[in-house]
């Protein structure tokens, strides 16, 4: 089956929240993450660093607005709009202000909304400590299906499995581009939703940059530093004001040609230094 999200090289360009209280939540993402904050509308803020942007509009807590994947080219959002098309994913307005006209939306078995288009120029002048937006990950109640649809109807290339000793799936790992992974699930048996998402800091000088930034605005760690087996990067987590997680992460593994690989859901597994937080 073709591998057309990673023909096409999409690539997660940004993020929008929900929130019971987006000002603070916004605010957070501004001063915390290091971004510049926009009042865009009465219902929209919008946190913006060099290579990263959070949208915080009102709602409920830990809830996923939507997710902006970006193209490299319109070869590449056609290539996209074909493969969805051709699927019978039904295609959807995208709502996002950070995409050109032309982007389209699909929803996923997981109920999320996810946006594909290219990406309006950035900012000028953005300065802020190193890490766009890389990705996300998602808990729910059906691995299988996340799998059948990004990898079957999508196109993108399953780069990781990880199984329980019955063979159930734990954590599947999918990427659009030459990064181990865009977009993975965790089995989680009581909630669907979002796991995570993820800052890619590329070196780790940077996470400690990140560390020091996070300790002057009083921000603890809540997992890490730890390296992952599945993708093999470094990372450090902290939790947002809501209860989001959100890792930064370091070295992550570049994918040529090779074909999934199945890891053992085992501590050692998700983090190879210490602590391990498994999901199911
Ligand atoms: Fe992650």
């Amino acid at each position: 089956m073709s591998h057309t999200a990673v023909h096409a090289g999409a690539y997660l360009h940004h993020l929008a929240f929900e929130s019971s209280n987006p000002e603070q939540l916004a605010n957070f993402y501004a001063s915390v993450m290091d971004m510049t904050l926009t009042r865009a509308s009465d219902t929209e803020w919008r946190c913006e660093g060099p290579k990263r942007r959070m949208v915080v509009v009102p709602g409920e807590d830990k809830k996923m607005h939507y997710a902006g994947l970006a193209l490299r080219n319109p070869d590449g959002l056609e290539m996209m709009r074909a493969r969805a098309e051709a699927e019978g994913v039904e295609l959807l307005d995208s709502p996002s202000p950070y995409f050109k006209d032309g982007a389209f939306a699909v929803r996923d078995p997981n109920g999320q909304l996810i946006c594909f288009g290219l990406a309006i120029e950035e900012t000028p002048g953005l300065k802020g400590i190193q890490g766009p937006t890389q990705h996300l990950t998602y808990a729910s109640t059906d691995v299988q299906a996340f799998v059948d649809f990004y990898a079957g109807k999508l196109g993108f290339q399953l780069t990781d499995k990880v199984l329980h000793e019955d063979g159930r799936m734990a954590t599947a790992f999918t990427t659009s581009n030459h990064e181990h992974h865009t977009i993975a699930c965790f089995y989680t048996p009581d909630r669907n939703g979002v796991d995570h998402h993820s800052y890619e800091a590329g070196d780790w000088v940077y996470i400690r940059d990140w560390c020091d930034h996070f300790a002057e605005h009083d921000v603890q760690l809540t997992w890490g530093p730890g390296r992952h087996g599945p993708g093999n990067n470094l990372f450090i987590f902290i939790t947002d004001p809501d209860g989001n997680w959100i890792e930064v992460s370091a070295e992550l593994e570049v994918i040529y040609d090779r074909e999934t690989v199945n890891w053992p859901q085992h501590p050692r597994t998700l983090n190879k230094w210490g602590r391990a937080i498994l999901r199911s």
